[in-house]
């Protein structure tokens, strides 16, 4: 199935404040370097506020994730679990097309969808509650034919009890998931033939079952009005978390240094519907010989030979590694403590940090900078490399330094942004 970004974008995506405090919190879960790896429950959080995944909401997890928005669009794309076209407001109901479903009645549920939703599948419905689709086995064979409906499993179902269960979620109820056909669970339909002292009468429903009405969220999106606990595991100090946060993440051994190099990464392109981007250009250009490639190539090489366990960004080591004048920088943040840096778009907190591991504190100092140490700087901030000049810093940095306000520092002050 051809799996490309919907032709209709929203102008941005930011997640709930309550939503950005837990997928900030799931980052923290991985060692330094290793945030990627956050990237798919970050998605489905994203999904689960909006209902399906736009293009902005891919770049936003990108973003705080320092991944290129192709890596984020080729995760998003390869999974089915995400919806990347709109879907209903009320439920997407998933019918499993699969051997035992189709032989035990799938097609004539997807008929149901086809009469009841919409003619064909990922088309939302005329009143915008529902759409449909077909997807493959959701392991559930032994209560075929079945269908997902926002998080849960209706089992054992038929055209007419599909009918009515779609009715009811019109009406703003949610039906008891699990079997529809009496069942307890997917014991035979004709009986217990084993077990038989098995007192299945003992609790109303089966054990999902239950679990899935205790919570009662099978239709409810996570709009971040629910969010338990953030990060347990930082109090226990695991997954190589410090329990306190602020406090900095042990250097790794010498020799593991070299694995936590900084991974070249493609750039920030926009990824468009095929999937095609910059990022394609730049591999054939590594494919060249050392001597053709373009310049910056060559400085990216120059930059990947700093371990990064050594390159504290305004050392001799990482100056000479680049081009341009190193600016005056500063052993520690002037009386009053340090500007938040972040109000300049394209700084979050790891980049904050790395400035001030670099000594820059201030709005002042990065306004002041010229050409030739904006080039210093874009070399110097490894993993970070071309920011500065990328997002304009010293613009932004002037406007900020003189009390004045960006919309993304504004954004940002509100909680806006990550
Ligand atoms: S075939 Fe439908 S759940 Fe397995």
């Amino acid at each position: 199935m051809l799996r490309r970004l919907h032709h209709e974008q929203p102008e941005s995506f930011a997640f709930t404040e309550a939503n950005r405090a837990w997928a900030e919190a799931q980052i923290t879960k991985y060692p330094e370097g290793r945030q990627a790896s956050a990237v798919i429950p970050l998605l489905w959080r994203a999904q689960e506020q909006e209902g399906w995944l736009t293009r902005p909401a891919i770049e936003h997890v990108a973003d705080m994730l320092d991944m290129a928005y192709i890596r984020a669009l080729e995760v998003a794309s390869f999974y089915f679990m995400f919806q990347l076209q709109p879907v209903g407001s009320v439920a997407h109901i998933q019918i499993c097309g699969t051997t035992s479903c189709m032989i035990c009645g799938a097609e004539d549920l997807v008929g149901v969808c086809r009469d009841k939703i919409a003619p064909n599948a990922h088309e939302v419905s005329a009143d915008g509650k529902f759409s449909w689709e077909e997807v493959e086995c959701l392991g559930a064979c032994a209560n075929a034919p079945m269908a997902q409906i926002g998080k849960d499993y209706y089992e054992d179902l038929t055209a007419e009890r599909l009918v009515e269960i779609l009715d009811e979620l019109a009406a703003g109820k949610v039906p008891v998931p699990g079997p529809q056909n009496g069942r307890y669970a997917s014991e035979p339909a004709s009986g217990l033939t084993t077990l038989k002292e098995f007192d299945s009468g003992q609790t109303k429903y089966n054990a999902s079952v239950q679990l899935a009405t205790d919570i009662g969220d099978t239709v409810k999106r996570i709009d971040g009005t629910e969010v338990p606990m953030l990060a347990p595991w930082r109090e226990k100090g695991a997954n190589h978390q410090p329990a306190d946060p602020a406090v900095n993440v042990k250097e790794p051994p010498k020799q593991e240094a070299a694995k936590d190099q900084p991974v070249e990464k493609a750039p920030k392109a926009k990824a468009d519907d095929t999937g095609v981007s910059k990022a394609e250009a730049q591999a054939k250009e590594k494919g060249k010989p050392e001597s053709k490639r373009a310049p910056e190539d060559k400085a990216g090489k120059a930059e990947k030979a700093v371990p990064k366990s050594k390159a504290k960004a305004g050392d001799k080591a990482t100056a000479d590694a680049g081009e341009g004048t190193k600016p005056e920088l500063l052993s520690e943040a002037r009386e009053g403590g340090p500007d938040d840096l972040k109000y300049i778009k394209g700084v979050g907190p790891k980049l904050e940090q790395a400035l001030h591991d670099m000594g820059v504190f201030h709005f002042d100092q990065i306004a002041s900078w010229t050409d030739e140490e904006v080039a210093w700087a874009d070399q110097n901030l490894v993993g970070f490399k071309g920011r500065v000049s990328r997002d304009d810093w010293v613009s932004q940095a002037k406007i900020l330094a003189e009390g004045g306000t960006t919309e993304f520092s504004d954004r940002a002050k509100k909680g806006d942004v990550y």
